[in-house]
């Protein structure tokens, strides 16, 4: 089952539970929260209180993506928060190992990310102790971008490279038009901001994503 992660960032922010619900009765099983810091990224979004407010409106999985420099600083407070998951980009931290095994030890699933210029092969090294990896498939920072096509080649090498059981996802620019292609060429779980929580019915929408990207 090809898992949706509905983006928050592209949420109305003043009934965000609400939106998160709508969401979760639409089929999304995980919940894609954005947190940007204004220096890895040219943009910034939220914190931990956030996502501490929202950890008792809904069960869904907090898949929690910090575009922040040396995420490691930051690792523990999420876990604290209710993140299920802490994806951090290996373009942000000098010791990818050291920040992983940190995620781990708090008991929470460990993600790497990589931008569109990184390649598959960065990552590589560190696949068998990873629960998750998210290919950016536009530059991180902004929602409502264009997919960038050149994320279907790394996703075909991950799924060739990938362990039993980890998390392929993609994230950026997904719509109901291309994520067939990104299903067929690996991903197993699609983050999508504003295709959905842009949209006046998010419920109906979350839905039609989950059967398309299951047909
Ligand atoms: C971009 C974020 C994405 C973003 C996706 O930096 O990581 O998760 O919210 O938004 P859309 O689906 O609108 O591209
Ligand atoms: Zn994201």
């Amino acid at each position: 089952m090809v898992k949706i992660a509905p983006s928050i960032l592209a949420a109305d922010f003043s009934h965000l539970g609400e939106d998160v619900l709508a969401a979760v009765r639409g089929g999304a099983k995980y919940m894609h929260i954005d947190v940007m810091d204004g220096a890895f990224v040219p943009n910034m979004s939220i914190g931990p209180c956030v996502i501490q407010s929202l950890r008792p409106v809904t069960d869904a999985v907090f898949d929690v993506h910090l575009m922040i420099d040396r995420p490691e600083r930051y690792v523990e407070d999420f876990a604290k928060a209710g993140a299920d998951i802490i994806t951090v980009h290996i373009e942000a931290t000098q010791d990818l190992d050291a920040c992983i095994d940190k995620i781990k030890a708090l008991g929470v699933k460990a993600g790497v990310s990589i931008k569109p210029a990184t390649p598959v092969e960065a990552i590589a090294p560190y696949l068998d102790k990873l629960d998750m990896v998210l290919v950016m498939s536009v530059e991180p920072g902004f929602g409502g971008q264009k997919y960038m096509p050149s994320a279907e080649e790394k996703l075909r090498k991950l799924k060739a490279l990938a362990p039993e059981g980890m998390d392929i996802s993609v994230d950026g620019g997904i719509n109901l038009e291309n994520i067939t292609r990104v299903v067929e060429n690996g991903a197993n779980t699609v983050v999508a901001g504003s295709a959905i929580f842009g949209q006046p019915d998010i419920e109906a929408t979350t839905r039609k994503f989950v059967e398309t990207a299951n047909q």
